[in-house]
């Protein structure tokens, strides 16, 4: 049985939290994309992790971490993590042969390739996934199994450089010393080496077992589907978890979706509730809406409703989880977008580009105190109705609602 969780905005919308209180019922946590871009917080007896690369499963004792062929992994930061969070991790831990290498020349080209970018910045992360993708799908990409042989690693990465030498001059790109390339991949196959195998046979040899597919980013980052070119290069929904895990579709069980009771996002790109007065500032603040990977102030809005509901359907969603509730205590009003207008023309689907488009919004009555409540029928009467009007209006049951960031903190519906 194989459930997946993703999440049904523009990222953030706390899918570790969610992981790591469903984590316990399944065997093997994967992740399937993305790569050290991704930030989950999760919160376990006070104690606050970070992880970027770690599937949040690691928190799970009895629990198998997989990072999938559709991941693009960074090793220094995965032997970081590792280090920083426990080095007998890596006894619960796999990494695919076949997920793609992330060397620092990718984050190099990355930042400069921003900076070129001027005002038309994507305002990316920074961490080269976007040119370590790229190098993917132009067949010239490194893959983890490729540390097996570091000798003709080093000849393909040398041609690499050979070729993209005019490339790398014009961004200003100091191409590394074959010595210095040899020392740090020696670090990473001393490091990694022993768990770097076909997690796809893996996974098919265990599928007597409970998994988990744990997203990163999020739907309206996907590389085809979200707001192009303001994504990430990666696809983040439901369908690219299983081409990045190489389990197949009719093996899928469940889909979770997350999304907060409001809406953020972190760098550039269309975001048509956005708050740029005192409400989002209230819910910024409220909500210490600063990115786990940059620390960059989340740009902070309203919940829409006509992307929630094409999120729940593009991910064929069972279940929703509605995260921060308590974030928006001590509102009088709050606003909900349920339709888009643009040129005159009221729009309920969510459209191929945002340009121009203004938010419709209905006004729900406010409440307080929803912070850390455990059970439903405790709730506030019009957060239950708030609830209650996301649910019908996105098609898709409200299984969890997040009260704070403890564990504990959710209700299960
Ligand atoms: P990249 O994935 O670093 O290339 O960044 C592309 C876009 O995706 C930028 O707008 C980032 O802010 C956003 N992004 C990437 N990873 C995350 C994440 O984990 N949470 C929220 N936004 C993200």
């Amino acid at each position: 049985m194989v459930d997946l969780i993703v999440g049904l905005q523009w990222g953030d919308e706390g899918k570790g939290k969610i992981v790591d209180l469903v984590a316990k019922n399944y065997d093997i946590i994967i992740r399937s994309q993305g790569g050290h871009n991704a930030g989950h917080t999760v919160v376990v007896d006070g104690k606050k992790y970070a992880l970027h690369l770690l599937p949040s499963g690691v928190l799970n004792p009895n629990a198998m971490n997989v990072i999938g062929n559709g991941v693009v992994v960074y090793p220094k930061q995965l032997i970081k993590e590792i280090n920083n969070f426990d080095k007998n991790i890596k006894n619960k831990l796999l990494i695919s042969d076949k997920a793609h290498m992330i060397l620092d020349h990718h984050i190099a080209i990355d930042q400069a390739r921003e900076k070129l970018r001027g005002k038309n910045a994507i305002g990316t992360t920074g961490r080269g996934i976007g040119p370590a993708y790229a190098d993917k799908i132009a067949r010239v990409g490194i893959r983890m199994g490729e540390l097996k042989n570091i000798d003709k690693l080093i000849e393909k990465l040398a041609h690499y450089y050979e070729m993209n030498k005019g490339y790398f001059e014009y961004l200003k790109i100091e191409i590394p010393s074959i010595e210095k390339l040899k020392k740090e991949l020696k670090e990473y196959k001393n490091a990694l080496g022993d768990i770097i195998v076909d997690t796809t046979k893996y996974l098919w040899d265990n599928f007597d077992k409970n998994m988990l597919l744990e997203g990163a980013q999020a739907t309206l980052l996907d590389i085809d589907h979200g707001t192009y070119p303001y994504v990430t290069s990666s696809n983040t929904i439901a369908s690219g978890a299983l081409t990045g895990s190489g389990l197949s579709p009719k093996k899928l069980n469940k889909v979770i979706g997350i999304a907060k009771a409001y809406t953020t996002r972190v760098g550039n790109g269309p975001f048509p509730t956005e708050d740029i007065g005192s409400d989002g500032d209230k819910i910024r603040k409220q909500g210490a809406e600063f990115g786990t990977t940059t620390g960059r102030p989340r740009r902070c809005g309203w919940f829409d409703v006509v992307a929630a509901r094409y999120a729940v359907e593009l991910n064929g969603c069972d279940e929703v989880a509605i995260m921060k509730l308590d974030v928006l205590d001590g509102f009088d009003k709050v606003k909900v977008c349920i339709a888009y207008e643009r040129d005159g023309e009221k729009l309920e689907y969510f459209p191929s580009d945002l340009d121009g488009v203004e938010s419709i919004y209905v006004e729900l009555e406010g409440w307080d105190k929803s912070a850390n409540v455990t059970k439903w029928e405790d709730l506030p009467k019009n957060a239950k109705k708030y609830i209650e009007f996301l649910e019908d209006k996105i098609g898709s049951h409200i299984k969890y609602v997040s009260t704070g960031a403890d564990r504990k903190s959710t209700v299960i519906r």
